[in-house]
Protein backbone atom coordinates (compact mmCIF):
# COMPACT_ATOMS: atom_id res chain seq x y z
CA UNK A 1 0.00 0.00 0.00
CA UNK A 2 1.53 3.72 -1.17
CA UNK A 3 -0.05 6.50 0.69
CA UNK A 4 1.21 10.23 0.22
CA UNK A 5 0.36 13.10 3.03
CA UNK A 6 -2.37 10.46 5.04
CA UNK A 7 -4.06 9.66 1.71
CA UNK A 8 -3.94 6.52 -0.03
CA UNK A 9 -2.19 6.09 -3.39
CA UNK A 10 -3.31 4.05 -6.76
CA UNK A 11 -0.50 4.25 -8.97
CA UNK A 12 0.62 7.97 -8.77
CA UNK A 13 -2.68 9.34 -7.87
CA UNK A 14 -4.55 10.10 -4.99
CA UNK A 15 -7.43 7.95 -4.50
CA UNK A 16 -9.60 10.79 -2.85
CA UNK A 17 -8.52 12.56 -6.00
CA UNK A 18 -10.05 9.40 -8.41
CA UNK A 19 -13.64 9.93 -6.46
CA UNK A 20 -13.45 13.94 -7.33
CA UNK A 21 -13.00 13.55 -10.27
CA UNK A 22 -15.14 10.36 -11.72
CA UNK A 23 -17.73 10.00 -9.03
CA UNK A 24 -18.26 7.74 -6.30
CA UNK A 25 -18.67 4.45 -6.15
CA UNK A 26 -15.77 3.60 -8.92
CA UNK A 27 -13.50 0.39 -9.63
CA UNK A 28 -9.82 1.44 -10.30
CA UNK A 29 -7.22 -0.86 -11.33
CA UNK A 30 -3.36 -0.84 -11.32
CA UNK A 31 -1.87 -1.41 -14.79
CA UNK A 32 1.86 -1.67 -13.43
CA UNK A 33 0.18 -4.16 -10.78
CA UNK A 34 -1.68 -6.51 -13.65
CA UNK A 35 1.98 -6.47 -15.92
CA UNK A 36 3.89 -7.42 -12.76
CA UNK A 37 1.74 -10.25 -11.35
CA UNK A 38 1.16 -12.06 -15.04
CA UNK A 39 4.88 -11.56 -15.96
CA UNK A 40 6.44 -12.50 -12.32
CA UNK A 41 3.66 -16.19 -13.29
CA UNK A 42 5.29 -16.21 -16.52
CA UNK A 43 8.53 -16.02 -15.11
CA UNK A 44 8.01 -18.13 -12.12
CA UNK A 45 7.28 -21.70 -15.04
CA UNK A 46 10.94 -21.24 -17.01
CA UNK A 47 9.54 -24.38 -19.48
CA UNK A 48 9.48 -23.53 -23.33
CA UNK A 49 5.98 -24.03 -23.87
CA UNK A 50 4.47 -22.80 -21.64
CA UNK A 51 1.00 -21.02 -22.18
CA UNK A 52 -0.99 -18.69 -19.63
CA UNK A 53 -4.18 -18.35 -20.43
CA UNK A 54 -6.24 -15.88 -18.73
CA UNK A 55 -9.32 -16.68 -17.13
CA UNK A 56 -11.66 -13.83 -17.96
CA UNK A 57 -14.14 -14.65 -16.03
CA UNK A 58 -12.22 -12.83 -12.84
CA UNK A 59 -12.10 -9.83 -15.17
CA UNK A 60 -13.77 -9.43 -18.46
CA UNK A 61 -13.15 -5.78 -19.10
CA UNK A 62 -11.44 -5.35 -22.83
CA UNK A 63 -9.22 -3.14 -21.46
CA UNK A 64 -7.45 -5.49 -19.15
CA UNK A 65 -8.18 -8.39 -21.93
CA UNK A 66 -5.94 -6.21 -23.84
CA UNK A 67 -2.90 -5.97 -21.34
CA UNK A 68 -2.94 -9.59 -21.48
CA UNK A 69 -3.07 -9.59 -24.83
CA UNK A 70 0.31 -7.62 -25.12
CA UNK A 71 2.04 -9.45 -22.16
CA UNK A 72 1.45 -12.50 -24.34
CA UNK A 73 -1.23 -14.14 -23.05
CA UNK A 74 -4.34 -15.94 -24.20
CA UNK A 75 -7.78 -16.51 -22.99
CA UNK A 76 -10.10 -19.85 -21.26
CA UNK A 77 -13.40 -18.53 -21.92
CA UNK A 78 -16.93 -19.97 -19.76
CA UNK A 79 -19.30 -18.33 -22.09
CA UNK A 80 -19.79 -17.24 -25.73
CA UNK A 81 -20.29 -13.52 -23.87
CA UNK A 82 -16.67 -14.35 -22.72
CA UNK A 83 -15.57 -15.22 -26.53
CA UNK A 84 -17.04 -12.23 -27.82
CA UNK A 85 -15.19 -10.15 -25.17
CA UNK A 86 -12.08 -11.53 -26.03
CA UNK A 87 -12.20 -11.14 -29.60
CA UNK A 88 -13.34 -7.98 -28.95
CA UNK A 89 -10.43 -6.96 -27.24
CA UNK A 90 -8.61 -8.20 -30.07
CA UNK A 91 -7.66 -12.10 -29.41
CA UNK A 92 -7.31 -14.70 -32.13
CA UNK A 93 -9.74 -17.37 -31.95
CA UNK A 94 -6.97 -19.59 -32.18
CA UNK A 95 -5.79 -18.35 -28.66
CA UNK A 96 -8.50 -18.88 -26.65
CA UNK A 97 -10.21 -22.17 -25.90
CA UNK A 98 -14.03 -22.74 -24.56
CA UNK A 99 -14.07 -24.53 -21.17
CA UNK A 100 -17.81 -24.07 -19.49
CA UNK A 101 -19.89 -26.41 -18.11
CA UNK A 102 -23.97 -27.68 -18.83
CA UNK A 103 -23.43 -26.73 -22.07
CA UNK A 104 -25.73 -26.83 -25.14
CA UNK A 105 -25.38 -27.28 -28.51
CA UNK A 106 -25.88 -23.65 -29.46
CA UNK A 107 -23.05 -22.85 -27.01
CA UNK A 108 -20.47 -24.95 -28.95
CA UNK A 109 -21.92 -24.15 -32.29
CA UNK A 110 -21.05 -20.49 -31.20
CA UNK A 111 -17.31 -21.33 -30.59
CA UNK A 112 -17.04 -24.06 -33.44
CA UNK A 113 -18.13 -21.29 -35.72
CA UNK A 114 -15.64 -18.93 -34.31
CA UNK A 115 -12.77 -21.56 -34.89
CA UNK A 116 -12.47 -21.59 -30.83
CA UNK A 117 -11.47 -24.78 -29.61
CA UNK A 118 -13.67 -26.87 -27.31
CA UNK A 119 -13.41 -28.16 -23.98
CA UNK A 120 -15.60 -30.71 -23.30
CA UNK A 121 -16.93 -31.31 -19.55
CA UNK A 122 -18.76 -34.36 -19.69
CA UNK A 123 -19.61 -37.27 -21.81
CA UNK A 124 -22.95 -35.83 -22.46
CA UNK A 125 -21.00 -32.86 -23.79
CA UNK A 126 -18.39 -34.60 -26.37
CA UNK A 127 -21.24 -37.38 -27.54
CA UNK A 128 -22.85 -34.06 -28.84
CA UNK A 129 -19.42 -31.95 -29.57
CA UNK A 130 -19.13 -35.58 -32.05
CA UNK A 131 -22.57 -35.05 -33.97
CA UNK A 132 -21.75 -31.36 -34.32
CA UNK A 133 -18.56 -31.29 -35.42
CA UNK A 134 -16.93 -34.66 -36.10
CA UNK A 135 -13.39 -35.30 -37.56
CA UNK A 136 -12.16 -32.57 -35.67
CA UNK A 137 -9.92 -32.00 -32.33
CA UNK A 138 -10.74 -31.86 -29.30
CA UNK A 139 -10.29 -31.32 -25.40
CA UNK A 140 -11.65 -33.00 -22.28
CA UNK A 141 -11.97 -31.57 -18.72
CA UNK A 142 -10.58 -34.40 -16.19
CA UNK A 143 -11.78 -34.21 -12.48
CA UNK A 144 -8.61 -35.94 -10.93
CA UNK A 145 -10.85 -36.75 -7.48
CA UNK A 146 -8.22 -34.05 -6.33
CA UNK A 147 -10.04 -30.45 -5.07
CA UNK A 148 -9.20 -27.71 -3.38
CA UNK A 149 -9.86 -23.61 -2.78
CA UNK A 150 -11.19 -21.19 0.06
CA UNK A 151 -14.53 -21.97 0.16
CA UNK A 152 -16.51 -25.25 -0.30
CA UNK A 153 -18.46 -23.29 -3.79
CA UNK A 154 -15.32 -22.75 -5.49
CA UNK A 155 -13.72 -26.01 -5.03
CA UNK A 156 -14.32 -27.84 -8.27
CA UNK A 157 -12.67 -31.52 -7.73
CA UNK A 158 -13.54 -34.32 -6.15
CA UNK A 159 -16.60 -36.62 -5.91
CA UNK A 160 -19.06 -33.41 -4.78
CA UNK A 161 -17.86 -31.36 -8.09
CA UNK A 162 -20.03 -30.94 -11.27
CA UNK A 163 -17.13 -30.62 -13.26
CA UNK A 164 -15.08 -32.50 -15.81
CA UNK A 165 -15.79 -36.17 -16.91
CA UNK A 166 -14.04 -38.39 -13.50
CA UNK A 167 -10.56 -39.90 -14.37
CA UNK A 168 -12.01 -42.93 -14.28
CA UNK A 169 -14.00 -42.72 -17.15
CA UNK A 170 -11.86 -42.23 -19.59
CA UNK A 171 -12.03 -45.03 -22.08
CA UNK A 172 -15.67 -43.71 -22.11
CA UNK A 173 -14.62 -40.89 -23.45
CA UNK A 174 -11.90 -42.67 -25.87
CA UNK A 175 -14.42 -44.31 -27.37
CA UNK A 176 -16.79 -41.43 -27.98
CA UNK A 177 -14.33 -39.80 -29.14
CA UNK A 178 -13.46 -42.95 -31.74
CA UNK A 179 -16.56 -43.31 -32.58
CA UNK A 180 -16.72 -39.81 -34.27
CA UNK A 181 -13.21 -39.49 -35.60
CA UNK A 182 -12.48 -37.05 -32.75
CA UNK A 183 -8.70 -36.25 -31.89
CA UNK A 184 -8.02 -35.54 -28.34
CA UNK A 185 -5.76 -33.14 -28.53
CA UNK A 186 -5.21 -31.50 -24.57
CA UNK A 187 -6.64 -33.09 -21.29
CA UNK A 188 -7.59 -29.86 -18.33
CA UNK A 189 -8.09 -29.83 -15.00
CA UNK A 190 -9.55 -27.08 -12.67
CA UNK A 191 -9.26 -28.56 -9.17
CA UNK A 192 -10.77 -25.04 -7.31
CA UNK A 193 -9.87 -21.03 -6.50
CA UNK A 194 -8.23 -19.12 -4.35
CA UNK A 195 -5.51 -22.03 -3.22
CA UNK A 196 -2.72 -20.99 -1.48
CA UNK A 197 -0.94 -24.91 -0.37
CA UNK A 198 1.79 -25.73 -3.28
CA UNK A 199 0.77 -29.33 -2.52
CA UNK A 200 -2.54 -29.33 -3.67
CA UNK A 201 -1.59 -28.35 -7.39
CA UNK A 202 1.28 -31.02 -7.40
CA UNK A 203 -0.84 -33.65 -6.18
CA UNK A 204 -3.78 -32.86 -8.76
CA UNK A 205 -1.18 -32.36 -11.51
CA UNK A 206 0.14 -36.28 -10.66
CA UNK A 207 -3.17 -37.57 -11.56
CA UNK A 208 -3.97 -36.01 -14.64
CA UNK A 209 -0.28 -36.93 -15.86
CA UNK A 210 -1.64 -40.49 -15.02
CA UNK A 211 -4.51 -40.09 -17.37
CA UNK A 212 -2.94 -38.37 -19.86
CA UNK A 213 -0.16 -41.12 -19.98
CA UNK A 214 -3.01 -43.11 -21.29
CA UNK A 215 -3.89 -40.79 -24.05
CA UNK A 216 -2.02 -40.88 -27.40
CA UNK A 217 -1.71 -37.73 -29.78
CA UNK A 218 -1.41 -35.00 -27.06
CA UNK A 219 -0.49 -31.57 -27.99
CA UNK A 220 -1.11 -29.81 -24.48
CA UNK A 221 -2.16 -30.29 -20.82
CA UNK A 222 -3.82 -28.18 -18.72
CA UNK A 223 -3.43 -28.00 -15.27
CA UNK A 224 -6.43 -25.12 -14.75
CA UNK A 225 -5.89 -22.37 -12.77
CA UNK A 226 -6.42 -21.21 -8.47
CA UNK A 227 -3.50 -20.15 -7.13
CA UNK A 228 -4.30 -17.72 -4.66
CA UNK A 229 -3.47 -14.38 -3.43
CA UNK A 230 -2.68 -12.61 -0.22
CA UNK A 231 -6.13 -11.40 1.06
CA UNK A 232 -5.33 -10.90 4.82
CA UNK A 233 -2.49 -8.43 5.94
CA UNK A 234 0.19 -10.73 7.13
CA UNK A 235 -1.24 -13.68 5.11
CA UNK A 236 1.86 -15.31 3.30
CA UNK A 237 1.75 -15.26 -0.22
CA UNK A 238 1.70 -18.84 -2.08
CA UNK A 239 5.56 -19.15 -2.96
CA UNK A 240 5.17 -19.34 -6.80
CA UNK A 241 8.67 -19.44 -7.77
CA UNK A 242 8.50 -23.04 -6.05
CA UNK A 243 5.60 -24.31 -7.29
CA UNK A 244 6.90 -22.73 -10.77
CA UNK A 245 10.03 -24.74 -10.32
CA UNK A 246 8.47 -27.99 -9.20
CA UNK A 247 5.72 -28.02 -12.17
CA UNK A 248 8.58 -27.34 -14.68
CA UNK A 249 10.48 -30.10 -13.64
CA UNK A 250 7.73 -32.43 -13.43
CA UNK A 251 6.22 -31.62 -16.60
CA UNK A 252 9.21 -31.94 -18.44
CA UNK A 253 10.15 -35.61 -16.71
CA UNK A 254 6.58 -36.43 -18.47
CA UNK A 255 7.52 -34.99 -21.75
CA UNK A 256 10.59 -37.55 -21.98
CA UNK A 257 8.28 -40.45 -20.78
CA UNK A 258 5.47 -39.44 -23.21
CA UNK A 259 7.81 -39.10 -26.16
CA UNK A 260 7.07 -35.70 -27.18
CA UNK A 261 7.85 -32.02 -25.74
CA UNK A 262 3.99 -31.21 -25.08
CA UNK A 263 2.33 -27.52 -24.25
CA UNK A 264 1.74 -26.42 -20.74
CA UNK A 265 -0.79 -24.45 -20.08
CA UNK A 266 -2.26 -23.19 -16.77
CA UNK A 267 -5.66 -20.95 -16.35
CA UNK A 268 -4.78 -18.40 -13.97
CA UNK A 269 -7.90 -15.67 -13.23
CA UNK A 270 -7.73 -14.10 -9.89
CA UNK A 271 -3.51 -13.94 -10.02
CA UNK A 272 -2.92 -11.23 -12.16
CA UNK A 273 -5.41 -9.16 -11.24
CA UNK A 274 -6.90 -9.36 -7.85
CA UNK A 275 -4.25 -7.26 -6.00
CA UNK A 276 -4.60 -4.27 -8.91
CA UNK A 277 -8.27 -3.90 -8.22
CA UNK A 278 -9.89 -1.62 -5.75
CA UNK A 279 -13.20 -0.51 -4.99
CA UNK A 280 -13.85 3.25 -4.12
CA UNK A 281 -16.72 4.09 -2.57
CA UNK A 282 -18.00 7.03 0.23
CA UNK A 283 -19.27 7.32 3.59
CA UNK A 284 -22.69 8.39 3.86
CA UNK A 285 -23.71 7.57 7.24
CA UNK A 286 -22.66 6.41 10.88
CA UNK A 287 -24.75 4.85 13.07
CA UNK A 288 -24.53 2.26 16.30
CA UNK A 289 -26.45 -0.13 17.52
CA UNK A 290 -25.83 -1.95 21.11
CA UNK A 291 -24.06 -4.44 19.28
CA UNK A 292 -22.08 -3.02 16.36
CA UNK A 293 -20.90 0.61 14.92
CA UNK A 294 -21.55 0.86 11.40
CA UNK A 295 -20.44 3.04 8.72
CA UNK A 296 -23.04 2.73 5.70
CA UNK A 297 -21.59 3.13 2.55
CA UNK A 298 -22.26 3.95 -1.14
CA UNK A 299 -21.81 0.63 -3.29
CA UNK A 300 -22.87 -3.16 -1.65
CA UNK A 301 -23.13 -6.35 -2.73
CA UNK A 302 -24.50 -5.83 -5.89
CA UNK A 303 -20.99 -4.44 -6.72
CA UNK A 304 -18.79 -6.66 -4.60
CA UNK A 305 -20.25 -9.90 -3.42
CA UNK A 306 -17.27 -11.67 -2.18
CA UNK A 307 -18.03 -11.28 1.44
CA UNK A 308 -21.51 -11.68 1.41
CA UNK A 309 -21.14 -14.71 -1.01
CA UNK A 310 -18.09 -16.32 0.90
CA UNK A 311 -17.36 -14.54 3.84
CA UNK A 312 -14.33 -13.93 2.11
CA UNK A 313 -11.81 -10.93 4.11
CA UNK A 314 -10.98 -7.98 1.94
CA UNK A 315 -8.94 -5.12 3.42
CA UNK A 316 -10.49 -1.81 4.00
CA UNK A 317 -8.49 1.36 4.17
CA UNK A 318 -9.90 4.84 4.87
CA UNK A 319 -8.13 6.37 2.03
CA UNK A 320 -9.08 10.02 2.82
CA UNK A 321 -6.96 9.58 6.79
CA UNK A 322 -5.00 6.28 6.14
CA UNK A 323 -2.78 6.92 9.56
CA UNK A 324 -5.54 8.25 11.65
CA UNK A 325 -4.37 7.72 15.34
CA UNK A 326 -7.59 7.24 16.72
CA UNK A 327 -8.69 3.82 16.12
CA UNK A 328 -12.30 1.86 16.46
CA UNK A 329 -13.67 -0.98 15.76
CA UNK A 330 -16.57 -0.77 13.11
CA UNK A 331 -18.28 -2.63 10.43
CA UNK A 332 -18.70 -1.47 7.36
CA UNK A 333 -22.02 -1.41 5.84
CA UNK A 334 -22.96 -1.29 2.05
CA UNK A 335 -26.61 0.01 0.79
CA UNK A 336 -28.29 -2.88 -0.44
CA UNK A 337 -31.87 -3.76 1.52
CA UNK A 338 -30.16 -6.77 3.21
CA UNK A 339 -28.68 -7.16 6.62
CA UNK A 340 -26.05 -9.80 5.38
CA UNK A 341 -24.60 -6.82 2.98
CA UNK A 342 -21.80 -5.67 5.57
CA UNK A 343 -18.36 -6.12 4.12
CA UNK A 344 -16.50 -6.20 7.03
CA UNK A 345 -17.65 -10.25 7.93
CA UNK A 346 -16.84 -13.86 7.89
CA UNK A 347 -18.39 -17.16 7.06
CA UNK A 348 -20.46 -16.81 11.14
CA UNK A 349 -21.79 -13.09 10.23
CA UNK A 350 -20.82 -9.55 11.09
CA UNK A 351 -17.21 -8.39 12.11
CA UNK A 352 -16.41 -5.05 14.12
CA UNK A 353 -13.18 -4.55 12.58
CA UNK A 354 -10.34 -2.12 13.98
CA UNK A 355 -10.03 0.13 11.93
CA UNK A 356 -8.56 4.55 12.01
CA UNK A 357 -11.69 6.61 12.73
CA UNK A 358 -13.84 6.83 9.99
CA UNK A 359 -16.16 9.75 9.16
CA UNK A 360 -19.41 11.09 6.93
CA UNK A 361 -17.43 11.92 3.59
CA UNK A 362 -14.43 10.02 4.03
CA UNK A 363 -13.52 7.58 1.28
CA UNK A 364 -12.88 3.88 1.92
CA UNK A 365 -11.11 2.11 -0.19
CA UNK A 366 -11.81 -2.00 -0.36
CA UNK A 367 -8.80 -3.37 -1.42
CA UNK A 368 -7.89 -6.66 -3.55
CA UNK A 369 -11.10 -6.35 -5.45
CA UNK A 370 -9.77 -6.87 -9.11
CA UNK A 371 -10.92 -10.47 -9.08
CA UNK A 372 -14.75 -11.46 -8.92
CA UNK A 373 -15.10 -8.10 -8.44
CA UNK A 374 -17.01 -6.47 -11.12
CA UNK A 375 -17.42 -9.47 -13.05
CA UNK A 376 -19.97 -10.51 -10.32
CA UNK A 377 -21.53 -7.57 -10.03
CA UNK A 378 -25.28 -6.94 -10.64
CA UNK A 379 -28.15 -4.54 -10.83
CA UNK A 380 -30.10 -5.97 -7.57
CA UNK A 381 -32.30 -3.46 -5.86
CA UNK A 382 -32.27 -1.42 -9.28
CA UNK A 383 -28.75 0.43 -8.96
CA UNK A 384 -26.42 1.14 -11.56
CA UNK A 385 -23.43 -0.44 -11.86
CA UNK A 386 -20.02 1.59 -10.90
CA UNK A 387 -17.66 2.92 -13.79
CA UNK A 388 -14.28 1.80 -14.10
CA UNK A 389 -11.07 3.39 -14.31
CA UNK A 390 -7.67 2.49 -14.95
CA UNK A 391 -4.22 4.05 -13.71
CA UNK A 392 -0.93 3.66 -15.19
CA UNK A 393 1.35 6.18 -13.25
CA UNK A 394 -0.07 9.74 -12.87
CA UNK A 395 -2.57 8.93 -16.09
CA UNK A 396 -6.16 8.01 -15.01
CA UNK A 397 -8.95 7.21 -17.54
CA UNK A 398 -12.06 5.60 -18.01
CA UNK A 399 -12.57 2.11 -19.21
CA UNK A 400 -16.32 1.55 -18.58
CA UNK A 401 -18.60 4.27 -17.96
CA UNK A 402 -20.97 4.27 -14.93
CA UNK A 403 -24.15 2.49 -15.84
CA UNK A 404 -26.93 5.02 -15.94
CA UNK A 405 -30.63 5.16 -15.29
CA UNK A 406 -30.65 3.90 -19.35
CA UNK A 407 -29.25 0.67 -18.81
CA UNK A 408 -31.38 -0.46 -15.99
CA UNK A 409 -34.03 0.12 -18.51
CA UNK A 410 -32.65 -2.21 -21.35
CA UNK A 411 -34.82 -4.77 -22.79
CA UNK A 412 -37.28 -3.29 -21.36
CA UNK A 413 -40.10 -2.13 -24.88
N1 LIG B 1 -10.19 -22.23 -15.14
C1 LIG B 1 -11.46 -22.62 -14.92
C2 LIG B 1 -12.02 -23.69 -15.72
C3 LIG B 1 -12.22 -21.99 -13.91
O1 LIG B 1 -13.48 -22.38 -13.68
C4 LIG B 1 -11.65 -20.94 -13.16
C5 LIG B 1 -12.41 -20.27 -12.09
C6 LIG B 1 -10.32 -20.56 -13.45
C7 LIG B 1 -9.63 -21.23 -14.44
C8 LIG B 1 -9.63 -19.44 -12.73
O2 LIG B 1 -9.50 -19.65 -11.38
P1 LIG B 1 -8.65 -18.63 -10.50
O3 LIG B 1 -7.23 -18.65 -11.00
O4 LIG B 1 -9.26 -17.29 -10.65
O5 LIG B 1 -8.78 -19.13 -9.12
N2 LIG B 1 -15.93 -16.16 -7.67
C9 LIG B 1 -14.94 -16.87 -6.89
C10 LIG B 1 -13.98 -17.63 -7.77
C11 LIG B 1 -14.65 -18.55 -8.76
C12 LIG B 1 -13.71 -19.23 -9.72
C13 LIG B 1 -14.43 -19.94 -10.79
N3 LIG B 1 -13.59 -20.60 -11.74
C14 LIG B 1 -14.24 -15.90 -5.96
O6 LIG B 1 -14.57 -14.72 -5.98
O7 LIG B 1 -13.38 -16.31 -5.17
Amino acid sequence: MKTRNNRLMIGEIEADQLVKKYGSPIYVYDEEIIRNRFRELKESIPYRKLRIYYACKANTNPHIMKIMLEEGAYIDAISPGEIMMALKAGFKPEQLMFTSTSVTDEDMKFAIEKGVLVNCDSLSQLERYGKINPQSSVSIRINPDVGAGHHGHVITGGPDSKFGIYFDKLHDAQAIAKKHNLRIIGVHQHIGSGIIEKEKFIQAMAMLLKTANEIEGLEFIDFGGGLGVPYKPGQERLDIKKLGMEITEKFTAFCSEYGKELHLYIEPGRYPVAEAGTLLCTVNTIKETPKHKFAGVDTGFNHLVRPAMYGSYHEIINASNVEAEKKQKIAIAGNICESGDVFTRDEHGIVNREMPEIKEGDVLAILNAGAYGYSMSSNYNTRPRPAEILVKGKEARVIRKRETFEHLEFGLD
